[in-house]
């Protein structure tokens, strides 16, 4: 057997031994908003450094604990922290949780992060739903041998962002009042933030926000078959004739105004979500 495959196996069979049931959504929360399990229903938590072969968090902003419980009466699986390349991770290392929770059986990957909004028309804590992305991170989850077990050698990313989960949060957010933008994400490593010279590239390219995390994760539940749904909360505006510094207290701050948004929209979604 592939050893990544093994180790993959390995941690899911502790996982699976230590939780009730079926996980039929996988989560990953970021930066300030790990809160958003509080409007979880928490049967088991489960340190990182627990699970066999689960990378280690570093960032002091992220919890590293994998939750289990529901949301909207449906089963959960919540990684309350994430990893990153800037810590020093590929992209390989970085999604390894992610093809943990595919081989646990969830339908469905739901990412939420934080990123600084390149669209002039988006405000700090606000939330955007995330129909694509341009990955700069110069890296790939999928670099290496192809794992067959997981999918396919070169994954279609045509529809990386499920539609009929884009068609839901959007009409969920009516529902709610919540101001849901849309746009594209673009990955990059950080951890520094961006020049102007670099803001202004990113928008020019397509851009509408940008942020340290989330696309690899994406290609790798794409490539394991998962369907995907990403919200990110806006910290801070990212425009380049207008820039001022960024400071990771705003960020934190107006990631828990948007998480209030998302502890109410995310449920909404859930509950209406195909089992
Ligand atoms: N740039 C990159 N990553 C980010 C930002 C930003 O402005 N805000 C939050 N994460």
């Amino acid at each position: 057997m592939n050893p990544t495959n093994r180790k993959i196996t390995e941690a899911a069979n502790f996982i699976r031994e230590r939780i009730i049931g079926q996980p039929l959504i996988g989560m990953i929360t970021g930066t300030g908003l790990g809160n958003l399990t509080d409007v979880m229903e928490i049967a088991k938590r489960i340190p990182y450094e627990q699970i066999p072969h689960f990378p280690k968090s570093t960032v002091e902003s992220h919890a590293g604990i994998l939750v289990s419980g529901s949301m909207a009466e449906k089963s959960i699986l919540a990684m309350q922290g994430r990893f990153h390349i800037y810590e020093g991770y590929t992209a390989n290392e970085i999604t390894f949780p992610i093809r943990v929770m595919a081989r646990l059986g969830v339908k469905y990957l739901f990412v939420v992060s934080a990123a600084g909004g390149l669209n002039p028309l988006f405000k700090p804590g606000e939330v955007m739903l995330v129909t694509d992305h341009i990955n700069l991170t110069g890296d790939n989850p999928l670099i290496g041998k192809n794992i067959d077990e997981l999918g396919p050698r070169f994954p279609d990313m045509t529809s990386a962002y499920d539609k009929d989960l884009t068609v839901l949060s959007k009409e969920k957010a009516r529902e709610e009042k919540i101001i849901l933008n849309q746009g594209i994400y673009v990955g990059i490593t950080g951890p520094s933030l961006e020049t102007p010279a670099e803001t202004r590239f990113l928008r020019s390219i397509g851009g509408d926000a940008v942020g340290m995390s989330t696309v690899n994760e994406v290609i790798a539940a794409v490539h394991c078959g998962l369907k995907v749904l990403v919200i990110v909360a806006l910290t801070n505006s990212n425009l380049p004739d207008c820039m001022t510094p960024t400071s990771m207290e705003d960020v934190i701050l107006n990631a828990k105004k948007a998480s209030s948004s998302l502890t109410k929209l995310l449920p909404a979604i859930i509950k209406d979500l195909e089992k």
